[in-house]
């Protein structure tokens, strides 16, 4: 009988979605910035309060790709954990593996078909089925400028690439370094992408949707790397492998005029008390306006015991809560992955990137970000990364970049 009630009990749990008490999940991330880990902050304690216990582990490497390096590791030995972030691409290769756990049943309850954009759902389902749970969308096509540094220089927001270069002159004619930059392959790409979006949605769309050879190793494709040579030469010496939120903290502490950077580095800024409008500025990239290159951060989960279902349901559901969607994202810098959450408790900069996501969506000018992994599986993004760094440390020209993109790319398809 208390096993029959036991058994009862567990299949309630797994049909309301909701667990109590000695639930626990283990969680593998990549948010160890200050910001991010504020972020992360805001979740656990969702999760302690509804009794969901929560084991971190946290793999450092922006972007994320050392974490699915060590991901698959893990898989590979047999040791998968219960929950992962995710991005894009990566979530439907392990979905195809048949690795991940189906959230239909909390999916359905709670009408997630509904309320999460199709252009998240693309990577949040795999042959119909829900495999994972979007908490956020970021997106790369922004630009963090200290405030004070850019009144200094005219206080005007450069609106197209000329302007851009002016204002990075008078950055430097100011003693600062005009670009705060870390050289790591996933950064420089992010940049990179802008570079390629200011040059036309169209162009963004054949080069890195369509994977299109015309545009990979084009005329515009070599202005890109021509411009991403001309950003090089605003980068300080020490620039090499410098994580994103060092980057950032140059901006914040007045020894860089501005950074490209997704809108995580909003969390920096906010976690060292800057306020937009005041402090720091946000913009999109000069040329980019009303297009915006988006990733969204999920939670996929492991097959791993069936004791661990009902906790895996109950992490699902409470992070399409849309009171914890608000209260996460706007601590993150990221916008909620439903689009029915009012944007009531954000501050501008976060207004304005819901305002330029429901637009860029509504008006086709809504792409995946390349560099985080909502444009290609990761063999592609890697074997652009690759160029996109090598063209960057002036490794190879901008002509053989270009071709070498083309020749990099039908080699990883
Ligand atoms: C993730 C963000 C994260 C950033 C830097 C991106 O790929 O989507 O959540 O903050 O990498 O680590």
């Amino acid at each position: 009988m208390r096993v029959l009630r036991a058994i009862t009990c567990s299949s309630m749990l797994l049909l309301s979605g909701v667990s109590h008490a000695a639930e626990s999940v283990e969680v593998v991330h990549w948010w160890t910035s200050g910001g991010e880990a504020a972020a992360l902050q805001v979740l656990k304690k969702d999760l302690e309060a509804k009794g969901i216990g929560w084991t971190d582990v946290p793999i450092a490497g922006g972007g994320g790709t050392e974490a699915m390096t060590i991901l698959r590791a893990r898989v590979t030995s047999g040791n998968p954990p219960t929950a992962v972030q995710m991005i894009g691409f990566d979530i439907l290769d392990w979905a195809k593996e048949g690795a991940l756990s189906n959230l239909d049943q909390v999916a359905a309850k709670e009408g997630w078909d509904k309320v999460i954009p199709g252009a998240l759902q693309k990577f949040s389902k795999y042959e119909g089925h829900w495999i994972a749970a979007p908490v956020n969308v970021h997106s790369t096509n922004w630009v963090w400028i200290n405030k004070e540094a850019l009144d200094k220089a005219g206080g005007k927001e450069p609106t197209n690439w000329d302007e851009l270069v002016a204002l990075l002159d008078k950055f430097r004619a100011q003693g600062i370094s005009p670009v705060a930059h870390g050289g790591q392959p996933w950064q420089d790409a992010t940049m990179f992408e802008a570079v390629v979006l200011s040059l036309g949605t169209d162009f963004y769309k054949q080069a890195f949707i369509d994977l299109d050879p015309a545009a990979l190793g084009g005329d515009k494709m070599k202005e890109a790397f021509d411009r991403m040579t001309k950003l090089r030469s605003y980068v300080d010496d020490n620039f090499s492998g410098r994580d994103w939120n060092l980057a950032s903290a140059m901006v914040i502490e007045n020894k860089a005029g501005l950074q490209f950077m997704g809108d995580w580095a909003k969390g920096e800024f906010l976690r060292a008390n800057k306020v937009p409008g005041k402090d720091f500025v946000c913009m999109r990239f000069p040329g980019t306006q009303g297009a915006v290159t988006f990733n969204s951060d999920q939670f996929a989960m492991f097959k791993v015991s069936d004791s661990k279902v009902p906790a895996q349901l109950a992490m699902a559901s409470a992070v399409e809560n849309p009171t914890f969607q608000a209260a996460f994202n706007v601590v993150k810098g990221s916008v909620p992955a439903r689009t029915d959450v009012p944007d009531t408790d954000f501050d501008a900069c976060g207004k304005k990137g819901i305002k330029d996501l429901s637009e860029a969506s509504a008006n086709g000018r809504l792409f995946g970000s390349m560099a985080h992994g909502h444009a290609n599986p990761a063999a592609v993004k890697n074997a652009i990364y690759d160029v996109v760094t090598r063209q960057f440390n002036g490794e190879l020209s901008s002509e053989d970049a270009a071709a070498e993109l083309v020749t990099a790319v039908a080699a990883a398809k």
